[in-house]
């Protein structure tokens, strides 16, 4: 199966099931419900549940066993852009070819409709058939993924080197943390799902962490060489508010350099894997290769 076929098919049920988890829109308080609908629903890659189901799929594991970790990770995924377009944040205006969610709405709905995806991610994911013991490993795999020591302590400092010059090495702990932690999680979500051994969970963090990071420098790349009709995004804005990117710190020749070094860790870190490892492989290259 190629890659874009699975993740065709894959976009298909998980929107279905985004739909269900989500409450209705004419529900009190209807604003807040369309404000969360809006950051989930019509658009993006689906690529963090999809490598929580192809995780579970290498280990052994079935789609509907990881279908609500795939959810979680992509209902914080979805509050953790709302939150970043804010004017406080990225002040951006455009995402996923629609306006950003306080543009479309307002900021304090925002806020809000971040806040409740996030909430509503936690509980998803306590609602899966696991053992309990299960259960509360991979809330606290997503929580430290999300929290201070993750995806929120990354944005803080994000913030910070904002028109600032960080090291390199500081700057690969704030790409591995705003970003690449969410990404390890999903892996080791799926693998979980599938009741993967120490080994198997080892083997796919260490590949977590080498794609999580390898996907934020695409991002930095597609910044300044993407083209905002297939990204969805605006072009430029990183450069316009002087972030701290790979792009900023190497030029893109020293980007698409470290792009292509933690591609081929990211491979030699499946290697180790006993199953049929080729999606994963895949969604790797996917990730480096990608234009949107
Ligand atoms: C964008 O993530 C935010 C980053 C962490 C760089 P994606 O590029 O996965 O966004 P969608 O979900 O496809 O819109
Ligand atoms: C976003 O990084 C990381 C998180 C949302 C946690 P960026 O600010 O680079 O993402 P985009 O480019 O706006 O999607
Ligand atoms: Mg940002
Ligand atoms: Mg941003
Ligand atoms: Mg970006």
């Amino acid at each position: 199966m190629t890659v874009d076929t699975f993740l065709n098919d894959t976009r298909q049920r998980l929107e279905s099931a985004l739909e269900r988890t989500l409450p209705g829109s004419d529900s009190e308080p209807n604003r807040l419900h369309q404000a969360m609908r809006h950051a989930v629903l019509g658009g993006g890659k689906r690529l963090r549940p999809a490598l929580v189901l192809a995780a579970c799929r290498c280990g052994g594991g079935s789609e509907e066993q990881a279908l609500p970790a795939a959810i979680a990770v992509e209902l914080v995924h979805a509050y953790s852009l709302v939150h970043d377009d804010l004017p406080a944040m990225d002040d951006d205006e455009l995402r996923r070819g629609q306006p950003t969610c306080h543009v479309a709405f307002d900021e304090a709905t925002a806020i809000l409709a971040g806040d409740a995806l996030q909430t509503l991610a936690f509980g998803t994911l306590s609602g899966i058939s696991q053992p309990p013991a299960t259960v509360v490993t991979m809330v606290r795999e997503l929580s430290y993924a999300t929290g201070h020591k993750g995806m929120a302590g990354g944005q803080a400092l994000d913030l910070d080197a904002t028109g600032a010059h960080p090291s390199i090495e500081a700057l690969e702990t704030l790409h591995r943390r705003k970003t690449g932690a969410l990404i390890e999680a999903s892996l080791v979500l799926g693998a979980l799902c599938a009741d993967g051994d120490e080994r198997f969970l080892g083997a796919l963090r260490a590949f977590g962490r080498s794609i999580g990071l390898a996907f934020q420098i695409q991002d930095d790349i597609l910044d300044v060489e993407g083209n905002s009709a297939e990204t969805g995004k605006p072009q430029g804005s990183d450069t316009a508010a002087d972030k701290a990117t790979y792009t900023a710190l190497l030029g893109l020749e020293g980007a698409r350099k470290r792009l292509d070094g933690f591609h081929h860790d990211a491979l030699d870190q499946l290697a180790p894997i006993p199953g049929d490892t080729s999606l994963l492989a895949a969604l790797a290259t996917f990730i480096i290769e990608r234009n949107h």
